[in-house]
C-alpha cells in the first residue's frame, strides 16, 4: 500500500488536493449537529487551516504545522473537547463525503480512508463510550 511521503504527496495532487478535502470536510462539519457544537470558535477558517497543514506534513508534503504548531500531540490537542463514539463516527461520515468529492484514484483513496479510521479511533477520548 502506498505510505506518506513526498512521493503520495505529489502524487495525489500536493497542496490543492488537500485544500479541497478540508474544504469539503468542513463544508460538513458547519452543517453537522453532532461536530458543529464542538468547535469552540465561531470562524471554522482557522481549524480547517491547522488541518490542511497538518494532513499536508502528514502526508509528506511542507512541514509548515510543525512550524507553527509543534509536535502535533493530537491525543492531547483533543482532550479539551469530549470525543465518544457518536462525534466518531459523524466526523468520519463527514470525511468520507469530503473523500468521496475528491474522488482519489482507490489505491491512494484506501490508503488515506485507514489512515483516517485509526486515526479518529485514537482519538476518542470519552471512558463511558470505551
Ligand atoms: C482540532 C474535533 C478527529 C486532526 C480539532 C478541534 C476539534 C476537533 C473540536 C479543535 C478545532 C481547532 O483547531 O480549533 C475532532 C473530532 C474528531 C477528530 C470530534 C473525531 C474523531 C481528528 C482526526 C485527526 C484530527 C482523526 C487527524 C487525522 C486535528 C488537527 C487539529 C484538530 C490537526 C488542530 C490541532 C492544533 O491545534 O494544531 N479536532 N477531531 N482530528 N483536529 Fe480533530
Amino acid at each position: 500500500a502506498p505510505e506518506p511521503s513526498v512521493d503520495f504527496y505529489e502524487a495525489v495532487g500536493g497542496g490543492e488536493t488537500f485544500r479541497r478535502l478540508v474544504a469539503a470536510f468542513y463544508r460538513g462539519v458547519a452543517e453537522d449537529q453532532v461536530l458543529r457544537p464542538l468547535y469552540p470558535e465561531e470562524d471554522l477558517g482557522p481549524a480547517e487551516e491547522r488541518f490542511r497543514l497538518f494532513l499536508q506534513q502528514y502526508w509528506g508534503g511542507p512541514r509548515t504545522y510543525s512550524e507553527q504548531r509543534g509536535h502535533p500531540r493530537l491525543r492531547m490537542r483533543h482532550a479539551p473537547f469530549r470525543v465518544g463514539l457518536a462525534e466518531r463516527d459523524a466526523w468520519l461520515r463527514r470525511m468520507r463525503d469530503a473523500m468521496d468529492e475528491i474522488a482519489l484514484a482507490p489505491e491512494y483513496d484506501a490508503a488515506m480512508w485507514d489512515y483516517f479510521v485509526r486515526a479518529a479511533d485514537f482519538m476518542v477520548n470519552n471512558v463511558e463510550d470505551l
